[in-house]
């Protein structure tokens, strides 16, 4: 299926159809998958409930898009190279007939411990080939996935699998990140004593640790499917009926599960991949993200498989075992779309142009980049030493929410603005709104960016909490999908992300919640109060400050104190979470309602020790000058 756009004029003509007629541009677009009933109706939608329904009526199963559909012309082509983490080990590819039969005896598998339709899975795993079929699995019998990044801590797994009630957990014993090693069977040990739900748990065998398997409850991944048929039927979904629950930080409470469903999600993953990077027939695609976050569910899994693409699927990290390891895995495969985040740019980048001109780069047609903002000087360096100049880099901005790329050049169509993500992609409708809610016409006047339209794969509900996905998203400006993103546009027509408008950090690309991070630090035995701010961080894009009130009275050395709000944030929800600078305060500056001021505290971490604006509310301006006098510098 070729959803190729091909010219700007192209773009320019298929953008003003779909806002002019969404429904039938939409519908053009869906006739070319394998439905087994058709829609009833496009479009349903209001963003006041909110209530969005695409393909109402609509009945298939992903799956057989993007494996079934496949096998009579790309049976034998590979679907994925895998390549380890220790660059000794064996690299694997598999096909897309392998793929298939591969997810259709775990299909069986997973059906004969009883999982079906509607019940949700738990996927925490490592990025193995076995982690896709997985996923795939799932989707092939209609229950739910849940992937939860293999950083996350055995409480914030527990967290995942209390909130979607998961019948089953699939994982592996464990897992190698460059140098260390993860014992992933003993985090789901732990999180799994405080489940009731999870009645079983598969155990992939990666790193030969040979865990303890408890009876009854744990089943190992190859004895599960030794004995099972390589078909297995697709169970029939409606197009609204859920795919997966991903998942992610927001401002307030804990993370909340993002719900995606079937048809919308497989049209709109698609479209905008083969778009986006302007994939051809016999390509090698790479993106570097991990299948636990929303990068790795729509540009690792489905839109590339859907498109019937080759991709490189990577288990290590970019600086093992050195820093070349990205362009040397580029060489290897001839990758012809390359695609990570703005923080392993800027890390690579420090390690001078050495290790990149080792490898031979010229197989890449277009790099991309998301997660977060990309500064100028990260673009230039990836634009100048990675693409040679010859390649376009696309900076596709979107959201776990959104479930695929919003805003972003379409590989060497588009014109290109460092640090723009540029035009909204056939189908999206972004504005900017002023703090009372009304769209912004000006160029280059900074504002709350929004859509106004549904696009297929938009976030459908919060898992288990409908209000929360209202007053998260639909609440701030009625009629909108509020971001929590700040935007500008510029006199072309070009969107330039400023960053998030609300208590969410960027760290790195991972998103959390002050608040989250906050709860975590007071569950330690000497904190008292803490406020998080994020500071912006060289490599990391946000860096993490922690100002924590401590009781003096309880503890001698800071050092160890410090180690152990660590080691606190770790284990609610993991190592990715933990500050990178933390200071002990004897009190927060606070008004006289009691509120905390982070105005003050996010410029102190960002090392800003005067000019803090309107103070006349502060209750103690002691404490201000105390914080300031010690800040981590
Ligand atoms: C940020 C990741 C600037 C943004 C796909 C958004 C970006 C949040 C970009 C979503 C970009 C993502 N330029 N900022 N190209 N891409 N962001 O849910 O703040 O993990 O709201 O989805 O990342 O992060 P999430």
């Amino acid at each position: 299926m070729n959803l190729r756009i091909q010219s700007f004029t192209e773009y320019q003509q298929q953008y003003a159809k779909s806002v002019e007629s969404p429904e039938s541009f939409w519908s053009g677009i869906a006739e070319q998958f394998d439905w087994h009933k058709k829609w009833d109706k496009v479009l349903d939608w209001n963003f006041n409930d909110p209530s969005i329904n695409w393909f109402s009526g609509a009945q298939l199963n992903i799956t057989e898009n993007l494996l079934d559909r496949h096998l009579k012309d790309r049976g034998d082509q590979v679907a994925f190279y895998w390549e380890p983490n220790e660059p000794s080990e064996e690299a694997k590819t598999i096909t897309y007939r392998e793929l298939y039969q591969e997810v259709c005896k775990l299909s069986n598998g997973m059906r004969s411990l009883g999982v079906g339709k509607g019940d949700r899975v738990c996927i925490y795993m490592p990025m193995v080939l076995e982690s896709i079929v997985s996923i795939l699995a799932c989707a092939r019998i209609g229950a739910v996935h849940s992937i939860v990044f293999a950083g996350f801590s055995a409480t914030a797994l527990a967290d995942r699998i209390n909130d979607a009630q998961a019948k089953l957990v699939i994982t592996a014993d464990g897992l190698n990140r460059g140098t260390k090693r993860v014992e992933l069977k003993s985090m789901v040990d732990t999180a799994l004593e405080n489940c009731a739900s999870a009645e079983h748990c598969i155990v992939l065998d990666c790193v030969h640790s040979q865990p303890a398997m408890k009876p009854g409850r744990d089943i190992d991944y190859h004895e599960l499917i030794k004995d099972q048929s390589a078909d297995c039927t697709a169970e029939v979904m409606n197009a609204e009926d859920l795919l997966f629950i991903l998942y992610t930080s927001g401002s307030t409470g804990k993370p909340k599960g993002v719900v995606h469903t079937c048809g919308g999600y497989m049209v709109y993953t698609t479209y905008s991949f083969q778009n986006v990077f302007q994939y051809q027939e016999g390509d090698v695609f790479w993106c570097t993200a991990d299948i636990g976050w929303i990068t790795g569910h729509s540009y690792i899994v489905y839109g590339p498989l859907l498109s019937g693409a080759t991709s490189v699927v990577f288990e290590g990290i970019p600086t093992y075992p050195d820093c070349g390891r990205f362009w040397e895995v580029c060489e290897k495969y001839k990758v012809n779309q390359f695609y990570t985040a703005p923080t392993a740019i800027r890390a690579l980048m420090g390690e001078g142009l050495e290790v990149v001109n080792r490898s031979d780069l010229s197989s890449l047609k277009v790099i991309g980049s998301v997660g977060e903002p990309i500064n100028e000087e990260a673009w230039i360096w990836y634009h100048e030493n990675i693409g040679k100049k010859n390649c376009p880099v696309v900076d596709t901005w979107w959201q776990t929410e959104t479930g695929g790329i919003m805003l972003s050049g379409l590989g060497d169509l588009s014109p290109m603005n460092p640090t723009h993500a540029g035009y909204p992609l056939p189908g999206i409708q972004p504005v900017l709104l002023d703090a009372e809610g009304k769209e912004i016409e000006e160029n280059e006047v900074e504002g709350y960016l929004c859509v106004k339209f549904p696009w297929p794969s938009a976030i459908r509900t919060t898992y288990g909490d409908h209000d929360r996905c209202k007053n998260t998203y639909f609440s701030n400006y009625p009629g909108y999908y509020f971001t929590g993103d700040g935007a500008k546009r510029d006199s072309a027509g070009m969107y330039r992300i400023i960053g998030r408008v609300d208590d969410v950090i960027n760290v790195s690309g991972h998103r959390f919640g002050t608040a989250e991070i906050e709860d975590a630090i007071n569950t330690n035995e000497y904190a008292i109060e803490s406020a998080v701010v994020g500071y912006p961080h060289d490599v990391k894009g946000q860096g993490i400050y922690a100002y924590v009130v401590v009781d003096p009275a309880k503890f001698e050395k800071e050092d160890l104190v410090k180690t152990s709000l660590i080691d606190s944030v770790s284990e609610s929800i993991g190592r990715i979470a933990k500050p990178d600078k933390i200071q002990l305060v004897a009190g927060l500056p606070k008004t006289r309602s009691g509120k905390i001021m982070r105005r003050i505290l996010r410029k102190i971490a960002e090392g800003e020790i005067q000019n803090f604006g309107d103070t006349s509310t502060l209750l103690d301006p002691s404490v201000v000058e105390t914080i300031v006098q010690n800040a981590v510098k």
